[in-house]
């Protein structure tokens, strides 16, 4: 198959959603990571997206829509919840609730759990494609399973070229972090994912693993990965931070969203270079920074 690489235009999101309608999945620019979308109602196209990205087991899968009335159709928001999508929505939050009956979403998108991952996405490209497709859209991450989530249209190429037909070019995501997950299923919000939105919510760590795609190893690039460290071997790439120079570097300011709007591209850069190891420098915990350690952690388990 050949895969296509359009700007993002209007004449691009109606070829994008007439591909949709068709039942094929399409690559689209989210303000988090690249997308790959596809009709939530249609199981065929659903699993469509399985086969792509080459995903072993069926993992539920975030349902878009475009704004909160299309959410409230799908699934049921507690007050808590409510007052979550209200502050955050359009923006990078999924929240993860009971499944309406009446939904008519495909059970392979929450691969057969009672509840549903929905987000509202800010970005205009795939605002654009929700309302041409005019059906709720299920997207991962447009990247082939286990490995660097997509932030410009030619990670997705690199990643899934040959097997998807149409990827909507908009250039580089503005976040560069998956949403926060956040679940709102029986009273207390738990967090699932920390992600570019902060918020006041219980964390679930390791053990149980509640958002099934959040396996240890999960963005892993190809080779060894050592985090923390001040200074690499002539054998590593260097991801510096802040005063740490590197082989490129986060943020020579130190500045957090910067750093993770390009945490994806620089590990993409390292896993292509001659180098057999990556190296990272300390990004300090705190705020944003701690869903940037959270990726890095998975990178290098
Ligand atoms: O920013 C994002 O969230 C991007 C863009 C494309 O929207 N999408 C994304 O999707 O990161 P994905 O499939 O790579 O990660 C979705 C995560 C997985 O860890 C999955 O297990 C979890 O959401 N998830 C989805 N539905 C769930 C549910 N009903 N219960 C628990 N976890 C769920
Ligand atoms: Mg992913």
């Amino acid at each position: 198959m050949e895969t296509r690489v359009i700007p993002f235009s209007d004449d691009a999101i109606g070829e994008a959603g007439r591909l949709i309608l068709a039942g094929e999945p399409v690559a689209v620019a989210t303000e988090t990571v690249y997308g790959l979308a596809a009709d939530a109602t249609n199981a065929r196209a659903v699993a469509r997206i399985y086969e792509a990205k080459g995903r072993p087991a069926f993992n539920p899968l975030i349902v878009h829509v475009p704004d909160f009335d299309a959410a409230e159709r799908l699934g049921l928001f507690s007050d808590e919840a409510r007052a979550l999508a209200e502050r955050h929505w359009p923006g990078p939050l999924t929240l993860v609730v009971p499944l309406r009956q009446t939904a008519g979403i495909a059970p392979i998108v929450t691969a057969g759990l009672s509840s549903l991952g929905l987000r509202v996405p800010a970005h205009p490209a795939m605002q654009a494609l929700l309302r041409a497709a005019d059906r709720p859209l299920a997207a991962p991450s447009a990247n082939a399973s286990g490995s660097i989530s997509p932030t410009r249209a030619e990670h997705v190429l690199k990643s899934l070229g040959g097997r998807i037909p149409l990827i909507l070019d908009a250039g580089p995501t503005e976040r560069g972090l998956e949403s926060t997950i956040v679940a709102a299923t029986n009273g207390a919000l738990r967090l699932l994912r920390p992600g570019p939105i902060e918020v006041d919510a219980v964390h679930v760590s390791g053990e149980k693993i509640e958002a099934p795609g959040q396996l240890a190893s999960h963005y892993a690039p190809s080779k060894p990965i050592r985090l923390n460290v001040s200074s690499a071997t002539t054998e590593e790439y260097f991801i510096g931070f802040g005063a740490i120079e590197g082989d490129a570097n986060l943020s020579r300011t130190g500045d957090l969203v910067e750093a993770a709007s390009l945490l994806f591209d620089l590990l993409h850069r390292a896993d292509a270079s001659q180098k057999l190891g990556i190296a990272v420098a300390p990004v300090p915990n705190e705020g944003l920074g701690a869903a940037i350690n959270d990726r890095l952690l998975r990178a290098a388990a």
